[in-house]
């Protein structure tokens, strides 16, 4: 099916686009480069990768209203397991209850840990059985509190003048946050501390590899990184605003085994926020004021360029206190969702791509170069593969070949097509057929709350159409009736 703006028959067309645009992709033509390039092994921290893929976190909104893993996350995980990625990160898990972004999304606790434990255990079998070993298999827990965007309330380290007028204060209450809305106190903030290091230390005893500090997409680990104006221990200064951050990585080494591996995804640039123009349907930037005090990685004098001053101070400090592998992402899924995930069609109701994608995926690979060239011996992973479809394992050898980063990360794609790695690597050639066409249904099921749990599951409609195309209609036989 042709997209709004993939419409190439060639990688020769798609290169002149790239051209005319004066961008920076690249890609490796090779099929035998590509596949030499992707399955070279990666060391991370004591572990090895066995191949150079890693497949994204992306939350399912299947748990049950416990947070356990649902029958839909064991067998998206299972797809996931045998799908030829060797490096597999779970998405992001709330660490309390009232840090959940909805009430579907995983939480990781005591009562939830055999769950995770059958969830590991089934990935690592399915794994065993396709590939014959899992001694090259790294799993990591992304742990999150969802801050600002947590259900049903939003819990606020910190006000933002902009991202305030446009967060809603719950699924179905009408109105935003007011200048009163409370922040939360540093005790909330260092109890929070002990909550994830609690978690983490579930995780390494359930059989993770590591875990993952979540730093991006305005959830609080991000916000916390922006929060200039908040007073007290965690706000003001980059050393404040990184004191969770640091003081949670020196909790869970206390209490883990040395070989853990600490990761973190962090958002390096949040961009700003966009709303859809009602006449011609794109998105434009919210109006905003110089200089913009707001958010994290971004040019205070052009908040619609990236800044990796203070990202790159932060990821040092990361290493420093022991962090051996480093996720790129960027954006904000709610607020601008063409910087995270570029897209060639909305999900129904929000605005079509302000810029080209293809300037999306060259944001995506160039910030994430500068900081792979800045910390060389780091090993990165990198986002934004998706967009190109069939051509996308080409993109990331490119990548590779030329060390603007060390992983790639498939995110929808994986969803559309969870054996892409095996296919990729082992033939050289994917199914154009049902390559992730950036077509948005999966978000879109994600910000339905209309099911009878509060929240409807997400995959892939379009092409894993037998679990997900069912839950469509039944959204649009909804719509219908409202
Ligand atoms: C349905 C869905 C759920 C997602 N959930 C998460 C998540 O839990 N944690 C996270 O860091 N990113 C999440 N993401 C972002 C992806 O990990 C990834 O960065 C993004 O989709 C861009 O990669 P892609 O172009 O390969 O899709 C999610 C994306 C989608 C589409
Ligand atoms: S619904 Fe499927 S094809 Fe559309 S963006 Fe999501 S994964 Fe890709």
């Amino acid at each position: 099916m042709a997209g709004r703006f993939f419409r190439y028959r060639s990688l020769g067309e798609l290169e002149k686009e790239i051209n005319a645009l004066s961008l920076n992709l690249s890609f490796e033509h090779d099929s035998s480069k590509v596949r030499s390039y992707l399955v070279q092994p990666v060391k991370l921290g004591k572990f090895l990768a066995g191949n150079s893929i890693a497949i994204h976190p992306m939350e399912g909104c299947d748990g049950t209203l416990t947070g356990k893993p649902g029958n839909f996350t064991y067998r998206r995980y299972q797809r996931f397991g045998s799908g030829g990625a060797k490096l597999i990160w779970f998405e992001a898990t709330a660490i309390v209850s009232e840090g959940r972004a909805n009430p579907r999304q995983l939480l990781i606790n005591d009562n939830n840990a055999k769950s995770f434990e059958n969830l590991v255990r089934d990935i690592k079998k399915v794994h065993k059985k396709n590939f014959g070993t899992n001694s090259d298999l790294v799993l990591i827990l992304q742990l999150t509190h969802s801050g600002r965007y947590s259900y049903p309330a939003p819990i606020l380290c910190t006000h933002n003048a902009y991202l305030d007028k446009i967060t809603p204060l719950g699924f179905s209450k009408e109105g935003a946050i007011s200048s009163a809305y409370p922040l939360i106190s540093d005790e909330y903030i260092e109890n929070l501390e002990d909550q994830y290091a609690k978690a983490a230390k579930l995780a390494w005893k359930i059989g993770f590899t590591g875990v993952d500090i979540k730093l991006t997409h305005g959830y609080l680990g991000n916000e916390l990184l922006s929060a200039k104006k908040r007073p007290g221990r965690y706000g003001g200064t980059l050393i404040n605003r990184t004191r969770f951050l640091r003081n949670v990585l020196k909790k869970i080494r206390g209490i883990v085994g040395p070989d853990f591996l600490l990761a973190s995804r962090i958002g390096v640039f949040d961009g700003v926020p966009f709303r859809l123009n009602k006449i011609h349907g794109k998105g434009e930037v919210h109006p905003y004021s110089l200089p913009y005090l707001e958010g994290f990685g971004i040019d205070e004098n052009n908040p619609l360029e990236a800044s990796l001053k203070e990202p790159i101070k932060v990821i040092r400090m990361m290493r420093e206190s022991g962090v051996s592998l480093v996720s790129i992402s960027m954006g904000n899924p709610y607020t601008n969702p063409h910087i995270g995930r570029p897209f060639d069609k909305p999900d129904a109701g929000n605005y079509s791509s302000p810029e080209h994608p293809l300037i999306g995926v060259d944001r995506q690979f160039e910030l994430c170069a500068k900081i792979q060239r800045t910390f060389p011996d780091l090993p990165i992973v990198g986002a934004g593969y998706s967009w190109l479809q069939h051509w996308q394992l080409h993109a990331g050898a490119a990548n590779i070949r030329d060390k603007k980063v060390t992983i790639m990360g498939i995110g929808r794609a994986a969803l559309a097509y969870p054996n892409l790695p095996k296919d990729g690597l082992e033939k050289g050639t994917l199914n154009v057929r049902t390559t992730c066409k950036t077509l948005t249904f999966c978000t879109y099921l994600m910000r339905q709350k209309d099911h009878p749990l509060g929240q409807y599951p997400t995959g892939c409609p379009p092409f894993d159409k037998k679990f997900y195309g069912p839950l469509i209609k039944q959204v649009r036989s909804n719509k219908k009736k409202q």
